[in-house]
């Protein structure tokens, strides 16, 4: 993923908060609703943390559709390596939200937030799981519609970090001192971590747009 400067995320973030959230699909809203429900309409890293867990599912799913294609189209290598290259692309996604995740559990470790173990374990893993199914399903028999869905999940992930930013004057002074600096980014402070991460979901949403695109057009 691309990383920005500090000047460069200031104006990505002025750009997400002048941009209209997308018409979400009934799904996307019924699953923003529901984490509303549950974990309360304020952003905080707990429910960031959350969201963070649930992202991860789509582009598992896309990739173990993927593999089960390769395996069953080994006479039509050119289809094959395609299927490939979107099994690696899903795979830098994957990557990326586990970064986000990470960090985001260590800041909350950090800051000694208490988490239980049914709202903040079972119920994510819960809903990740029913998820998979969900997105599973609807890529095999309507790849454009789990396209839309992720990109719906990817617009709202990367309005919600930069409204968070924009809540948050603090963390401009608060500098980023991570064991994952190394891996995600040299940030100057917690403030352009969060622009950087929803930076990268807008960069997410896009490839959806795009694959989106390709799938109605094919
Ligand atoms: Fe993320
Ligand atoms: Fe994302």
């Amino acid at each position: 993923m691309k990383r920005l400067t500090s000047a460069e995320l200031r104006a990505e973030q002025a750009l997400t908060l002048t941009t209209p959230r997308r018409a979400y699909g009934w799904l996307a809203q019924a699953l923003f609703r529901g984490l509303d429900l549950v974990y309360g309409r304020r952003r905080t890293l707990s429910k960031f943390k959350v969201l963070e867990l649930i992202a991860r599912v789509p582009y598992q799913a896309w990739e173990q559709v993927a593999y089960v294609a390769i395996t069953h189209t080994s006479t039509f290598p050119d289809f094959a390596r395609r299927v490939f290259d979107r099994v690696r692309e899903s795979r830098l996604q994957q990557d990326n939200e586990q970064w986000h995740l990470l960090i985001l559990e260590e800041l909350i470790d950090k800051r000694g937030i208490r988490e239980g173990f049914f709202w903040y374990w079972l119920v994510p893993q819960a809903i990740a799981f029913l998820y998979y199914q969900i997105v599973w399903l609807l890529y095999v028999a309507r790849p454009a519609r789990s396209y839309q869905l992720n990109a719906d999940f990817e617009d709202h992930a990367e309005h919600e970090y930069m409204e968070f930013v924009r809540e948050h004057p603090e963390l401009e002074a608060e500098p980023f001192e991570s064991m994952f600096r190394a891996d995600y980014g040299p940030f100057g402070s917690l403030a352009d971590v969060f622009r950087q991460i929803g930076y990268d979901e807008r960069v997410h949403k896009e490839e959806s747009l795009a694959r989106l695109a390709n799938a109605r057009f094919a």
